[in-house]
């Protein structure tokens, strides 16, 4: 039987920690505030930006919601951005994804300031991560380092596996595991003999967007099994990249889908958001 690595509870424990260090800021009569923009109305997305937004009244930081309607322009855009990256009571920036089909979404994620950037998606912050120089850590993958840590996992001289190669989640995935002394493969679609690769992983971690596709064949006796995908299946139930009724009996330790790494992304961005007071103050000192 495999240890259940329940992300429900420790994203709380972290929302929890992170109440009581934005409290203490406070005190010092340091706030933090969110930019939270919203183009369109797209069901899901506004279903994230919702989320996000009452993580951060849960945890004191303001958010300031831009809620633009779908025909704004890129321009519009930019220049809204503009004006936030230099609003010094504007810690953080985000642009919920995806923008609608007439806004190029690159240009979007770098004119966001890298000193502002919480989701950790412009190439000065994957850069920083990749050469291990402080900025932001995309919040997927950070979410799943935090669960293989809390859960008492060392990565140290471990295997492990990515299957998927995304800037958002893979790739950042990747360099995390690498800068906790990892010894990482990460695998896509042109993967050769993908079993054997996930079978030799101590710490396999699954984002290919293919619902159940990972079973037991795949699956090291006693590795820790983590699962970035969500999707619906034929019976319209939740569920993951990974197929858990086969993997369970197998791994050392798994995420469930849903309750696994899905309310880690939040608490990331949210510690992301504390994190913007050291990231600017670090800014500030190279400027001087
Ligand atoms: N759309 C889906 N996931 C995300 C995310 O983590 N950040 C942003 N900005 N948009 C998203």
């Amino acid at each position: 039987m495999a240890q259940i690595i329940d992300g429900k509870q420790i994203s709380k424990q972290i929302k929890d920690e992170l109440k009581e260090k934005v409290a203490e800021l406070k005190e010092q009569g340091i706030e933090i505030c969110l930019a939270v923009i919203q183009v369109g109305d797209d069901p899901a997305s506004t279903v994230y930006v919702g989320n996000k937004k009452k993580a951060c009244e849960y945890i004191g930081i303001r958010s300031e919601s831009y809620e633009l309607p779908e025909e704004t322009t890129e321009e519009a855009l930019l220049d809204l951005i503009g004006r936030l990256n230099g609003d010094d009571r504007v810690n953080g920036i985000l642009v919920q994804l995806p923008v609608p089909e007439h806004i190029d979404e690159d240009k979007i994620i770098r004119a966001i300031s890298p000193k502002k950037d919480v989701d950790g998606f412009h190439p000065m912050s994957v850069g920083a991560l990749s050469i291990g120089q402080p900025g932001y850590v995309s919040c997927t993958p950070a979410g799943v380092l935090a669960l293989i840590r809390r859960s008492g996992f060392s990565i140290e001289g471990k295997e492990c596996v990515v299957i998927g190669r995304s800037n958002i989640v893979g790739k950042p995935m990747g360099m995390l595991l690498l800068r906790e002394n990892g010894t990482v493969t990460i695998c896509h679609s042109k993967t050769k003999n993908l079993r054997d690769v996930c079978k030799r992983a101590d710490i396999l971690v699954v984002a290919v967007g293919k619902p159940k596709m990972i079973d037991a064949s795949y699956v090291k006796e006693g590795a820790v099994v983590i699962d970035v995908g969500i999707h619906r299946d034929a019976n319209n139930k939740l569920c993951g990249d990974v197929d858990y009724a086969s993997v369970e009996p197998v791994a050392g330790a798994i995420t469930p889908v849903p309750g696994g790494v899905g309310p880690m992304t939040i608490a990331m961005l949210m510690k992301n958001c504390v994190e913007s007071i050291q990231i600017q103050a670090f800014a500030k000192d190279q400027e001087s």
